[in-house]
């Protein structure tokens, strides 16, 4: 079979600019994205896109009415696809046996339901969603029980590693493209079918091919691996802030070493976003239903230790501040889990927001990327509070992080936004209360520059005092005399 019409179900961050990216590599493939959300459609049809990627929105005009199609009619698009990507949300579960820890499946299953109903040729299905090992176990099932006579299906792995703010550059120019399917011969044909599509511009030795359940653990594996290094990096911060060493000149050092690399030895606030904690908890998960208590007590930690990051960093901000934030005005910058996105789900600002307000503050809250509407859901969520309209009378929101910051006691910065770095801090310094703080969650402003002008600083895995830079000042100026 040569595959000349696609379907995604699921027109998320990952079935959007994943089967965008697609389209516009394939110009000899249809591509419908379909989900079940009529709003969402309606936003892909529209000027504005329903998520915010730096590159989508070229490629989404190239390629939209081309090859590339937004539809609520699942029906259709199943009907006629060769090959269906499942991309639909594979959130923790909230309810019931492994809550707050196992993957909810009802998504993946409602997909593979769908596909049985509706399909009456054969299909390669794709599981392009995160999910725990043997999950392709489940569409198998429930595919292979409801088949119609003369329909087959391959069911192929074929996790995605895009990141929020990169997804683009991510997809044209991927290291790898990974993908799993059974070791029979037809399932060896659907690998091959579905590495053609990806070969129209990912070199062929950028596609490893493997069994499913590699497939699958390799996704868990790699977004668990990713995630420690952060924690690590994040536990040595606590280390540095109590020593006296610097958590950058660490990581410059460590990261040096060909056997370690540079890359995500940033210290932060903490890990957010949709994936981390999920993908990990999952794993935890896995391992304690396979009877193996000391690897999900070994991953456990690296959940563990990012909690703590996040609170060490609120607790620092309210002790800081004499250990009362009440009716303190405090200006939270950034709300998205990491720049150029604007998604907030499992964001760290939600986690120093949250505590802030039920230490009584009053939160002015700005980020370029992220809607009014969204901060508001996140902060009124009832696992967040049982008071939301107190919640809402103490918080306001600002378009520009100038109007959030006058009057403020403190500035506290949650994502680490270009712009945050060339803002005018004489002028902000200039409009807050005194003393004037900053709290700088993400390691990226100019630290010396700021003690300078006057404000009380603090970041993460370094220890910095005005009285240092005093001292620096003053001995600068000893050795010009
Ligand atoms: P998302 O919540 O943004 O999108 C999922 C979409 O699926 C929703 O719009 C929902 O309405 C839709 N949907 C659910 N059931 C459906 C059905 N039966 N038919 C049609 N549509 C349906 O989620 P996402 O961030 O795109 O993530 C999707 C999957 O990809 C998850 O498993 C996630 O772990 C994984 N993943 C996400 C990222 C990321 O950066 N967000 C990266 C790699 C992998
Ligand atoms: C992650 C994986 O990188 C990606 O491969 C996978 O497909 C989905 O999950 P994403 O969550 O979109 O991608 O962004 P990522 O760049 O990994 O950042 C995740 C979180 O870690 C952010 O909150 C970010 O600020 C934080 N981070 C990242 C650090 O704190 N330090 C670092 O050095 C890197």
């Amino acid at each position: 079979m040569v595959i000349q019409k696609i379907c995604c179900l699921g027109a998320g961050y990952v079935g959007g600019p994943t089967c965008s990216v697609i389209a516009l590599k394939c110009p000899d493939i249809k591509v419908t994205v379909c989900d079940k959300s009529v709003d969402r459609i309606n936003q892909w049809n529209s000027d504005k896109l329903p998520i915010y990627e730096p590159g989508l929105d070229d490629v989404v005009k190239q390629c939209r009415g081309r090859n590339l199609f937004f539809s609520t009619d699942i029906e259709t698009s199943i009907l006629e696809a060769d090959l269906i990507f499942i991309s639909v949300n594979t959130p923790t579960k909230t309810i019931g046996n492994g809550k707050g820890r196992a993957a909810d499946l009802k998504y993946i299953e409602g997909a593979a339901r769908m596909i049985a109903d509706i399909a009456t040729s054969n299909k390669i299905v794709v599981e392009k969603s995160t999910v725990p090992v043997k999950a392709a176990e489940i569409i198998m099932k429930i595919l292979r029980a409801n088949t119609k006579p003369g329909v087959e299906y391959q069911i192929l792995s074929n996790p995605e590693f895009l990141a929020e703010g990169t997804a683009i550059v991510d997809l044209v120019e991927s290291e790898r493209v990974l993908i799993g399917g059974e070791e029979t011969t037809e399932g060896q044909k659907a690998i091959q079918e579905l590495c053609w599509v990806y070969e129209h511009w990912i070199p062929a030795k950028n596609i490893l091919t493997t069994n499913t359940w590699s497939s699958e653990l390799s996704k868990l594996a790699a977004n668990a691996f990713l995630a420690q290094r952060i924690s690590s990096i994040n536990s040595l911060s606590a280390v540095c802030e109590a020593t006296g060493a610097d958590v950058s000149e660490v990581a410059r050092a460590v990261g040096r070493d060909s056997r370690i690399g540079p890359k995500f030895l940033e210290a932060s606030i903490g890990f957010g976003g949709s994936c981390f904690q999920k993908d990990i908890l999952n794993l935890i998960y896995l391992s304690e239903c396979l009877n193996l208590p000391e690897v999900a007590a070994y991953w456990q930690q690296v959940v563990s230790l990012n909690d703590y990051q996040k609170t060490r960093f609120t607790r620092k901000v309210i002790e800081s501040l004499f250990n009362t934030v009440a009716d303190k005005k405090i200006a939270i910058l950034g709300f998205s889990f990491k720049k150029n996105t604007g998604d907030t789900r499992e964001s760290p600002a939600i986690y120093v927001s949250s505590t802030l307000l039920d230490e009584g503050a009053k939160l002015h809250i700005y980020d370029p990327k992220v809607e009014y509407d969204q901060i508001f859901y996140e902060l009124t969520h009832p696992l967040v509070t049982s008071e939301p309209e107190k919640v809402k009378k103490n918080i306001q929101i600002h378009n520009s992080a100038y109007s959030a910051v006058s009057g403020a006691h403190a500035l506290v910065l949650c994502t680490e936004w270009d712009e945050f770095k060339s803002l005018d801090y004489k002028k902000i310094y200039d409009a807050m209360m005194k003393p004037a703080y900053i709290f700088d969650g993400r390691k990226i402003l100019d630290h010396e520059a700021l003690l300078n002008i006057g404000f009380h600083v603090q970041t993460i895995g370094k220890r910095l005092s005005r009285t240092s830079s005093i001292r620096a000042q003053g001995s600068q100026t000893m050795h010009s005399i």
